[in-house]
């Protein structure tokens, strides 16, 4: 399998291009599903989790071509209502299509994602929504169906929010009969995005960047052309790297607008942000000053941005509580930087982060997509040598992401080990990518 090999210490100068964001990307490209005809995108990222996303519209019988113009999906003909186990397990983001499958063919069957690396996850406020606007829902065999005659508009309220449950439903709403109103919806702009999309394909969906949600239901849709916003978890892990590594670094198709909570927290550090002329100009500065940290939902601190500002935290000056609240399990990057000489206690939710840590370069294992990040950044900073393995969760989320660090001077590398001989291991350089598994 790959590694990423990291010789750490430069600063990190230039202008790197942020891609679209791939939890933006996931539900738009499911929504074609909702009717049949020609959509086309554009900026969307090369990932995993896209190519997976693809291989499930086509085995449902979607027809994908790339073009000029951008990606095309055809969804005139579908044949099959099944997300089978192969890809779910693969991505869990999959299950969006239960909310368009079950509007427009009035049956869905998904195989039940399971539990990943940072949490148990399930999909129960999905399941209940659905069965609040009329779905049968049964679980069999480790699949979940719904089933619908026709679905109608309801009030759904969410115990908290949830990203993709707020988008499966509002992708099932749209064809209702009636208006549904989301409540405790969540709020992120990848939510704001899928509604945009939703309502230039002719639905009536109000209220979205809110935590209220009204989708008055249409008898028609129509396909559009979209552009995917860019990737605000891509960005932030630039931003920090900046001011990691005391650099300074400019962001092109960013929108800082999406990352309100980290510029804030960034400024406190000491790091410079301006976003004044377009694009995102982070300069860092020493002392990196410490800040609490407490994930929540947006427009809260990302958790998707937790464990890349845990190794900025690790090298500021003073004491720092990291509060996780919305993963139960989303801190095995610890034990890893750990390795490589960071002072972190954690008590149940809570991390402590000792700053003023001497990183140092060490063999490490990415666990989830955030996690790898968070070791590829505290590479770039250790002292020596870093080699990261199971990269293939880093294909999942950062497109080109070695390219982008080695264009703003990292030392940056990806390799397949040799097979073992009798001299030890070795390695070569990395051809293609490796299966990506959750
Ligand atoms: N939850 C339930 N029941 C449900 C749904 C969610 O208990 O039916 C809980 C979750 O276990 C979690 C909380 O609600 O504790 C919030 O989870 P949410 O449903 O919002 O997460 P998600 O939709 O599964 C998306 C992103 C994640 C991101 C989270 C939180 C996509 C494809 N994934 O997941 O992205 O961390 O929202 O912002 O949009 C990543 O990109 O690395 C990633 C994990």
């Amino acid at each position: 399998m790959d590694e990423i090999v990291i010789q750490g210490g430069q600063r990190l100068d230039g202008e790197v291009r942020i891609s679209g964001a791939k939890n933006a990307a996931l539900p738009m490209l499911a929504a074609s599903l909702l009717t049949g005809g020609r959509f086309c995108y554009t900026n969307i990222p090369d990932l995993k989790d896209i190519e997976s996303i693809r291989q499930l519209l086509c085995t449902i019988g979607a027809q994908i071509t790339e073009s000029p113009d951008g990606l095309i999906v055809d969804t005139t003909g579908l044949n099959d209502v099944e997300a089978p186990y192969e890809l779910v397990r693969k991505m869990r983001a999959s299950v969006l299509v239960l909310g368009p499958l079950l509007a427009r063919l009035g049956r869905a069957r998904v195989s039940l994602p399971g539990g990943c690396a940072i949490g148990a996850r399930p999909i129960n406020m999905h399941l209940e929504g659905f069965s609040r606007l009329g779905a049968r829902i049964t679980l069999e065999h480790g699949y979940v169906q719904a089933e619908a005659e026709s679905l109608t508009g309801n009030e759904i309220f969410f115990d908290v929010p949830t990203v993709t449950g707020t988008e499966n439903l509002m992708m099932a709403a749209v064809l209702a009969k009636g208006t549904t109103v989301l409540r405790n919806a969540a709020k992120e702009p990848e939510v704001t995005a899928l509604a945009d999309m939703l309502n230039a394909m002719g639905a009536r969906v109000s209220g979205a960047a809110t935590s209220t949600i009204t989708i008055e239901g249409v008898d028609r849709l129509y396909p559009a052309t979209v552009r995917v916003i860019p990737d605000r978890i891509e960005t932030g892990t630039y931003m920090v790297a900046a001011a990691l590594t005391g650099g300074c670094i400019r962001i092109l198709n960013a929108d800082a607008s999406h990352l309100k909570a980290v510029i804030a927290k960034l400024r406190k550090t000491g790091t410079e942000v301006d976003t004044s002329d377009g694009a995102v100009m982070v300069t860092g500065r020493r002392p990196v000053t410490s800040v609490d940290i407490k994930t929540l939902p947006y427009p809260g601190f990302p958790t998707d941005m937790q464990a890349q500002f845990m190794v900025l935290m690790c090298i500021a000056n003073g004491l720092s509580m990291i509060s996780e609240t919305i993963f139960e399990n989303r801190f095995i990057h610890v034990l890893e930087l750990q390795r490589m000489g960071a002072d972190i206690q954690v008590s149940g939710n809570h991390a402590m982060v000792r700053g003023a840590a001497r990183l140092s370069g060490a063999q490490v294992m990415a666990s989830d997509l955030r996690a790898s990040a968070c070791l590829v950044l505290a590479g770039l900073v250790a002292e020596g040598t870093t080699r990261i393995s199971r990269v293939y969760h880093l294909d999942r989320g950062y497109a080109a992401l070695e390219d982008k660090f080695r264009s703003l001077g990292a030392d940056i590398k990806r390799v397949r080990p040799k097979p073992k001989t009798a001299d030890g291991p070795g390695t070569e350089p990395a051809s293609g990518r490796t299966e990506p598994r959750n």
